[in-house]
């Protein structure tokens, strides 16, 4: 169960090698999180990203997850939930895709797509449902500014967000009242491996940055989380601006 304080004893990381994850697992793990179950594809990485928690003090195990095999979900979740409530699911998996080259190479695209929003459409309502069957839970959904306004430099990736960002949104209304608590996080660009070697946009962050914001919404049981938090009205004004203006922008 959670403490006072909406901080969880037990995680499940979907997307078990995200960095931003990972920063948001050792953050909570330094709070109270004792259990910790990180699902993902299985590789070296999944394998030392348990460790690291292990050598942390926390409970660690590792359960196969690909958000591309939808059909497999039930399964690989089911198997978290039949062994003991989960405070906490972070929904971390994601791909940014290379724009240029998916644009000529559209099963590429689709792959995107497919990763971020139909694999989270179906991550989610099975995660949604068992945290619902417990009486309580929160789900944490890792969006993206990238959702917020198409960009012509990442639309693939930004279309992906905002369908996920819309239908996490609105999960969140269908559990209102149930318990069951989702918190939508905006990031701006975060300075982790999905970005390495990109030039830094605004506003940049880093993974321990979303960690402290995810576990301020956890104590606040915010409903809409930005990282930074000044990126709210930065992109609240940016959303209104007309397209012929936005689409000169260097952005
Ligand atoms: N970095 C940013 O600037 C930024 C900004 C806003 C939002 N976000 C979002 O934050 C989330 C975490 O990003 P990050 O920065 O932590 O990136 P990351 O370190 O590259 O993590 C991405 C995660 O997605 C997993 N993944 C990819 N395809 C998968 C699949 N088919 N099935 C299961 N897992 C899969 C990866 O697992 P493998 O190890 O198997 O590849 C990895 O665990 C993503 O949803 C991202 O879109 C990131």
């Amino acid at each position: 169960m959670k403490d006072a304080f909406g901080l969880p004893q037990s995680l499940l990381v979907l997307g078990g090698t995200s960095e931003i994850a990972l920063a948001t697992a050792r953050r909570l793990v330094a709070r109270r999180t004792r259990t910790v179950w990180l699902a993902g594809r299985p590789s070296p990485a999944l394998d030392e990203a348990a460790g690291q928690l292990r050598a942390l003090g926390a409970e660690v195990r590792t359960v196969a997850f690909d958000a591309l095999d939808p059909e497999s979900h039930e399964e690989a979740l089911g198997k978290v939930f039949a062994e003991g409530d989960v405070d906490l699911v972070l929904l971390a998996f994601g791909i940014l895709g290379d724009q240029a080259h998916d644009e000529r190479e559209p099963l590429n695209a689709v792959r995107v797509a497919q990763t971020n929003y139909t694999g989270a459409v179906s991550a989610g309502l099975v995660s949604a449902r068992a945290l619902q069957a417990q009486g309580h839970g929160s789900l944490v959904v890792l969006s993206s500014v990238a959702g917020e306004r198409a960009r012509r430099a990442n639309f693939i990736y930004g279309s992906s967000k905002a369908g996920l960002d819309v239908f996490a949104q609105g999960l969140g209304d269908a559990l209102h009242g149930t318990g069951v608590h989702v918190m939508v996080v905006r990031p701006g660009f975060v300075r982790s491996r999905m970005t390495a070697g990109m030039e830094e946009a605004p506003f940049a962050t880093t993974p321990e940055a979303v960690a402290s914001a995810i576990e301020l919404g956890l104590r606040r049981r915010s409903e809409t989380v930005w990282v930074p938090g000044a990126l709210r009205v930065v992109m609240s004004a940016v959303r209104h601006l007309p397209r012929a203006v936005f689409r000169r922008l260097p952005v």
